[in-house]
């Protein structure tokens, strides 16, 4: 708060805080309207607000340090750099959606570690609106919240990312997965207590910086939709797995392996939601691996730092590991009893070691809340 004044010379009117995440299993699912089983983490990005009744946006990062001062209507996505595209990008898209809202003096404080594939740019994005939400009346309802923030994102920063990283900011819960059908924004909260069962989340920050603007995101949510058309279908969540041999036949090789991921990988998140429906967190380890192998081999987007730290941790006694998010490094996640925990954080750091890899960043994940005001 005393920053805040510091920099903007005025009180604000309230802080806001919205989570990164990780996806527990439902990876490249999301463009193409199937399932997503993620949890909010305990990083999150602060918002602290002052409504203005001007039409200027001014923007500082506690990270960043570096101010933007910009009216609204001259605002577009050639006027913004790096991290100022995603609030920017949040008020511009409210404006474009014809809601009344005028600036704001926003201080952004977030400890979600960037380009870690764990949605540091989404935390940013829905503590914003969720700010104007409030500051400006809108009524607007979670899901809306996370639409805005993903158009924001799409059309703003130019990143053609599904819905999922979005949502799960706005919607998670504390000690729950969030069970997410893509198309319809139905929801479920799946309790979630792994400490309850003797069991830990180990986030494994490779370290291996991301970039999904770079195009290969793209270009795979391309493949997947040409592969719907050339199917007849909507997307490709409508092929059932008892049809994908058929599929497989009739699409070019190029297309196949994606097809295969996406129908395998819905099925592993229903799975995923009926062995934690009965209580048994364990269960989730080998569809994990799975998970990761189907993105390794199938959907090509690990790399060797996340392949490593996957082999790794199920080497040292993890019940299972897979990398989270898009892909082309960022974080993995392993399945590990508690009593196997360190020796498996030491092992992967031993191999990163061993393979003159940076060092890996690791931490343990408990299911946190979504965007909320905290002050
Ligand atoms: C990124 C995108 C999400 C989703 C994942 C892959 O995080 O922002 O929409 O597509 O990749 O599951």
């Amino acid at each position: 708060m005393t920053q805040f004044y510091e920099v903007f010379g005025a009180a604000p009117d309230g802080t806001w805080a919205a989570p990164g995440r990780v996806n527990l299993i439902g990876e490249h699912t999301d463009y193409n309207d199937g399932f997503v089983l993620p949890i909010a983490l305990p990083h999150a990005a602060r918002a602290t607000v002052r409504r203005r009744e001007d039409d200027v946006l001014r923007l500082y990062s506690v990270q960043a340090r570096l101010p933007l001062q910009i009216p609204l209507p001259l605002l577009t996505g050639a006027r913004t750099r790096g991290w100022t595209k995603y609030p920017a990008g949040v008020v511009r898209t409210l404006r474009d959606a014809g809601h009344a809202v005028g600036g704001a003096d926003i201080l952004i404080d977030s400890d979600v570690p960037t380009g870690a594939g764990l949605s540091s740019s989404a935390a940013l994005e829905c503590a914003v609106a969720a700010a104007y939400n409030d500051l400006y009346d809108l009524a607007l309802a979670p899901a809306d919240l996370a639409l805005i923030a993903q158009r924001a994102e799409n059309d703003y920063a130019g990143v053609p990312c599904g819905i999922m990283d979005q949502m799960a900011s706005m919607c998670c819960a504390d000690g729950a997965a969030l069970f997410l059908d893509t198309r319809d924004l139905t929801q479920r909260q799946v309790p979630l207590d792994l400490a309850a069962q003797g069991l830990r989340l180990l986030v494994i920050d490779t370290r291996v910086k991301h970039d999904l603007a770079d195009g290969a995101y793209a270009g795979l949510r391309a493949g997947c939709e040409r592969a719907a058309g050339l199917l007849g279908l909507r997307a490709l969540r409508d092929l059932p797995a008892d049809g994908l041999d058929t599929a497989l036949g009739r699409l070019p090789a190029e297309l196949g392996p994606l097809v295969r991921h996406v129908v395998t990988e819905n099925g592993r998140v229903r799975q995923a939601v009926e062995h934690l429906d009965r209580g048994d967190a364990a269960a989730l380890g080998p569809i994990l691996t799975a998970g990761h192998a189907s993105l390794r081999d199938d959907y090509r987007v690990s790399c060797p730092e996340t392949d490593l730290a996957v082999a790794t941790a199920v080497a040292a006694g993890a019940l299972g590991a897979r990398m989270t998010g898009g892909g082309f490094g960022g974080s993995v996640i392993a399945l590990v009893a508690q009593y196997a925990l360190d020796q498996v954080a030491e092992a992967v750091t031993a191999a990163f070691r061993d393979a003159g890899h940076a060092e890996p960043r690791t931490f343990t994940a408990v299911p946190s809340a979504g965007a909320r005001r905290i002050g």
